[in-house]
């Protein structure tokens, strides 16, 4: 018998692996396995017994989003944000997350466009849009000749992960804003682009993409247009159209 093949168990192990990842579930949360089949399956006496306290508990007291805050407004230039970032401490998202994404591009270019969140390649490499999404992102850019090397300044909404490429809660969207809002305004770009739901979510408290795209609107006081997101456009390619036609509007609104 061949030693090097691996045994029914292994095989079955692998597929069950693979069919993780693909769902999304492609990090270990935690630093060490947890044996669910050795847990206790029932507390130990002594606390299933305990009487609650009726004295009052002391907690620290907390407020990440005056503390985003705080720290957003005391940065005075983009490298100052980003340590910052670097140093707050209260989104878990930092936690699983390999890296911190900050932005990609230029910081003087007249475009800032602002995704939802890193996922695995950009979690992995520590800048926005570099994945599948990003690689189309550039070819739509430079369909009406902008890229980010030279001519646009790419952030997203949370600068962490997060795990399993799951949605953005609400409490990460409203804690991570202070710090979205310096970015902007460190940047003071000319226009505005929000890629995908989460992110008019952020900066104009609205949803619903598909009717938002292409609608000029304004936000912190600058032209502001809401986009499909490219990996919406990967996953339903016949909203391309739509794409293509909010970019010749980028370009001519560009070219006023
Ligand atoms: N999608 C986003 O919204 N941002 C990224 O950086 C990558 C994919």
């Amino acid at each position: 018998m061949n030693n090097t093949m691996p045994d029914t168990e292994t095989t079955l192990a692998q597929i069950y692996l693979s069919w993780l990842i693909e769902l999304g579930a492609d990090e270990a949360i935690s630093e060490n396995p947890i044996s669910r089949y050795t847990l206790p399956t029932s507390l130990p006496a002594k606390t299933q017994f305990a009487k609650p306290s009726t004295k009052p508990t002391k907690t620290a007291e907390t407020d990440p989003v005056g503390e985003a805050h705080k720290l957003a407004q005391d940065a005075n230039s983009l490298a100052e944000l980003k340590a910052a970032l670097a140093g707050f401490e209260h989104c878990e998202l930092k936690r699983t997350a390999q890296n911190l994404v900050f932005s990609d591009g230029v910081p003087n270019a007249r475009i800032m466009l602002i995704g939802e969140a890193p996922g695995r390649d950009e979690d992995l490499q520590g800048r926005p849009f570099v994945g599948r999404a990003g690689q189309l992102l550039d070819r739509m850019l430079a369909a009406i000749g902008i890229s980010r090397k030279e001519s646009a300044y790419i952030a997203n909404v949370l600068p962490w992960r997060p795990p399993g490429n799951r949605d953005p809660s609400v409490a990460e969207i409203a804690m991570m804003k202070p710090f979205l809002e310096r970015h902007i305004e460190l940047v003071a770009p000319e226009i505005l682009v929000l890629m995908g739901n989460y992110s008019c979510k952020a900066v104009l408290g609205k949803q619903g993409i598909t009717k938002l795209r292409g609608q000029w609107t304004t936000a912190y006081g600058l032209p502001t247009l809401p986009m499909l997101h490219p990996a919406f456009l990967l996953r339903q390619p016949v909203r391309k159209r739509q794409a293509w036609a909010d970019l010749l509007e980028l370009q001519h609104r560009l070219a006023q």
